[in-house]
């Protein structure tokens, strides 16, 4: 298969020094990446700003904002089967950039538009042969903001996985399907995680 993962955050400007980011530290898109060569997979890697180097195996398109992120998407998805978004994509954007450093002094409101929704645009220009699935970290128990997601998305799949992964070496996801079926996988590192996701999304192109 030929694989389209995204990684890391994304980031947007403040100003020419500041941005709004968030703690994403990318190892879960890499541990994909990595997965997919592995297993025999051409992986395409879009990747926010991370601490970590990515995979020489894969090629790779470093981007910073959620805009460039975007049009990366939409121009590489045409040419592979599979886009999994593990990107932490930025939810807010300043509405206007300043050219200038600002300064300091009393108080600062920013206003704030909410970025585009790469991966349910994605998946709404999908072709038939295509699958698009995401990722949804919640708190423990919020089952239910991750179905709603994976439907109006309209994904092929989303994987729950709580609050606790984030900057930790494990994941105890869940994965959900369009269906209302549910599998819960057990906690695992995140390389493992990624081998076991990457052989029920085979599985799902065969079947
Ligand atoms: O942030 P949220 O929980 O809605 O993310 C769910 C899925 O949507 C993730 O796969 C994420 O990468 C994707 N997403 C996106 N564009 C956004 C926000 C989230 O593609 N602006």
């Amino acid at each position: 298969m030929r694989i389209l993962i995204t990684a890391g955050p994304t980031r947007e400007p403040i100003d020419p020094v500041r941005f709004l980011g968030n703690r994403s530290s990318g190892k879960l898109g890499m541990a994909l990446v990595n997965a997919a060569i592995a297993a025999g997979h051409q992986a395409t890697l879009i990747l926010g700003p991370v601490e970590i180097s990515p995979p020489r195996a894969a090629r790779t398109i470093h981007v910073e904002t959620t805009a460039q992120m975007h049009a990366a998407v939409l121009r590489e998805f045409p040419s592979h089967d599979l886009l999994i978004m593990a990107a932490a994509v930025a939810d807010y954007r300043p509405k206007t950039v300043a050219d200038r450093k600002l300064g300091r002094g009393g108080t600062m409101t920013l206003e704030l538009q909410a970025t585009e929704d790469i991966v349910a645009s994605a998946a709404s220009g999908k072709r038939p042969d295509q699958k698009v699935i995401g990722f949804s970290l919640e708190a423990e128990s919020d089952v239910a903001r991750a179905r709603e997601k994976l439907a109006r998305k309209k994904l092929d799949m989303i994987v729950f996985n709580p609050l606790r992964t984030m900057n930790s070496t494990t994941i105890s996801a869940s994965l959900l399907y369009p269906d209302g079926s549910r599998e819960d996988l057990p906690e695992q590192d995140k390389d493992a995680f990624a081998r076991t996701l990457l052989a029920r999304l085979d599985a799902m192109f065969k079947a």
